[in-house]
C-alpha cells in the first residue's frame, strides 16, 4: 500500500478521518508517520491511539526553519514515503521540504481557493459576504495555500451561519473529501504528476 505521512500541529480531526477510513477499509494506505509541531496538541495522542509513529518536534530546538525541515526529509525517507499529506499543519515550508516532495504533497484548506487563503479562511469567508465557499485539496508548492487544485467541493452560506457553523459543515466535507481523495491517488484515479507537470512548466516562468 502507499506510504503516507501526515502533518498537523491542532486538533487533529483529518488525521482522525484518514485513520478511521483506514480501519474500516475504505482507505488502503499505510500511515507511516505523523510529523508535529506542537508536542500539546491533541493529535499527538490520536496517533499514539491509532499506533502511527510520531515525530513531535519544537521549532524553536532548531536554527532555522530549513533545519527541521532537513530532520524531517530524513525521516520520510526512512521510512519511504511516498505522499506527504498536510492536515491543518499551520506551518509554512520552505523549499526544502517543498522541492522533497514537489508532486507528492498534499493541503486542505477550509475555502475554495484561491479565495481566502492563510488562517481563518472561514471568518474570512462570512465577513466578505460570499454565499458560497467551500474546501479545497490541492499540491502543495512554495505559496501559502496554493498549487494545483485537485479537488474541491462547495458549502453553501446561510444568512444565519456564524465561524462555528460554517466550520462545522466544513469539516464534516473535510473528514469525507480527504479519505476519498487519498483513496483515488493511491488507487491511480487521480494522478498527481500530471498535476505537478502542469505547475512545473508556470513555475518555471513560461
Ligand atoms: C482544517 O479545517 C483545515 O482545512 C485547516 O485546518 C483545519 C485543521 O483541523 N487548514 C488550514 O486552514 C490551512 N491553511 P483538524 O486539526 O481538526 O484536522
Amino acid at each position: 500500500p502507499l506510504r503516507v505521512a501526515v502533518f498537523a500541529s491542532g486538533g487533529g480531526s483529518n488525521f482522525q478521518a484518514l485513520a478511521d477510513a483506514i480501519a474500516d477499509g475504505r482507505l488502503q494506505v499505510e500511515l507511516k508517520l505523523l510529523v508535529c509541531d506542537k508536542p500539546q496538541a491533541p493529535v499527538v495522542e490520536r496517533a499514539a491511539k491509532a499506533g502511527v509513529p510520531a515525530f513531535v518536534f519544537r521549532p524553536k530546538e532548531y536554527p532555522s526553519r530549513e533545519g527541521y525541515e532537513e530532520e524531517i526529509l530524513r525521516r520520510l525517507r526512512e521510512a519511504d514515503v511516498e505522499l506527504v499529506v498536510l492536515a491543518g499543519y499551520m506551518r509554512i515550508l520552505t523549499d526544502v521540504m517543498v522541492q522533497g516532495y514537489w508532486g507528492r504533497m498534499l493541503n486542505i484548506h477550509p475555502s475554495l481557493l484561491p479565495s481566502f487563503p492563510g488562517m481563518h479562511a472561514v471568518r474570512q469567508a462570512l465577513e466578505y459576504g460570499v454565499k458560497v465557499t467551500g474546501v479545497t485539496v490541492h499540491l502543495v508548492d512554495g505559496g501559502l495555500d496554493s498549487g494545483p487544485i485537485v479537488a474541491q467541493r462547495a458549502v453553501e452560506l446561510r444568512e444565519d451561519d456564524t465561524e462555528e457553523t460554517v466550520s462545522e459543515r466544513i469539516h464534516h466535507i473535510e473528514h469525507q473529501l480527504y479519505p476519498q481523495v487519498v483513496q483515488d491517488i493511491a488507487t491511480g484515479r487521480i494522478v498527481l504528476e500530471q498535476l505537478a507537470g502542469r505547475n512545473q512548466i508556470k513555475k518555471d516562468g513560461i
